[in-house]
């Protein structure tokens, strides 16, 4: 493999989960159909985001634990399980046995702070990649600026 397959993973997390927090804060004032696809997309966020975890801790373990770039990767996976923390207790919340319930002030307050701790984790993902050069081919033409 020539690069990682960690960037192509995350998307599915990042876009139904930050829909899912949309759809919750949208739930407050439209029909409450829309809190239902809420859930569904963060149960979708939930299940995905442990695929990409998995292969974030590959290309972890391919970092030099000397290195500054491995500070930051500490610090984005800390920051990204604390998001899939509160997502899950933001599910959780919302559920009735398997059913899928209106999401409370509770779950949608839980829904906005994962999602805040998604954009830090983000930045920091991107910090890696762009800053330091994390899962860049040594031979890719951006390396030699
Ligand atoms: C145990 C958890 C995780 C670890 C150890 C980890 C580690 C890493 C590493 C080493 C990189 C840089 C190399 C690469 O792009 O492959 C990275 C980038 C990134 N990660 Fe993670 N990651 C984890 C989970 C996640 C999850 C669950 C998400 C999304 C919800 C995520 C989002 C990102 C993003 C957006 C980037 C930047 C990719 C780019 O711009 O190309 N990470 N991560």
């Amino acid at each position: 493999m020539k690069h990682p397959i960690h960037p192509m993973l995350v998307h599915f997390p990042v876009a139904t989960w930050f829909l899912a927090t949309l759809g919750d804060i949208a739930s407050l004032f439209t029909h409450e159909q829309v809190g239902w696809v809420a859930g569904v997309l963060l149960v979708i966020g939930t299940m995905t985001a442990l695929l990409a975890m998995v292969t974030g801790l590959v290309e972890l373990g391919k970092i030099d634990s000397q290195s500054p770039a491995a500070k930051i990767a500490n610090q984005h996976m800390i920051l990204i399980l604390t998001s899939w923390s509160f997502y899950a207790v933001s599910l959780f919340l919302r559920l009735d046995g398997t059913q899928l319930e209106q999401p409370g002030s509770l779950a949608i307050a839980s829904s906005v702070a994962g999602l805040i701790f998604l954009c830090s984790a983000g930045w920091m993902g991107g910090k890696l990649v762009y800053e330091y050069g994390v899962g860049i081919h040594p031979s890719s033409p951006d390396r030699s600026q």
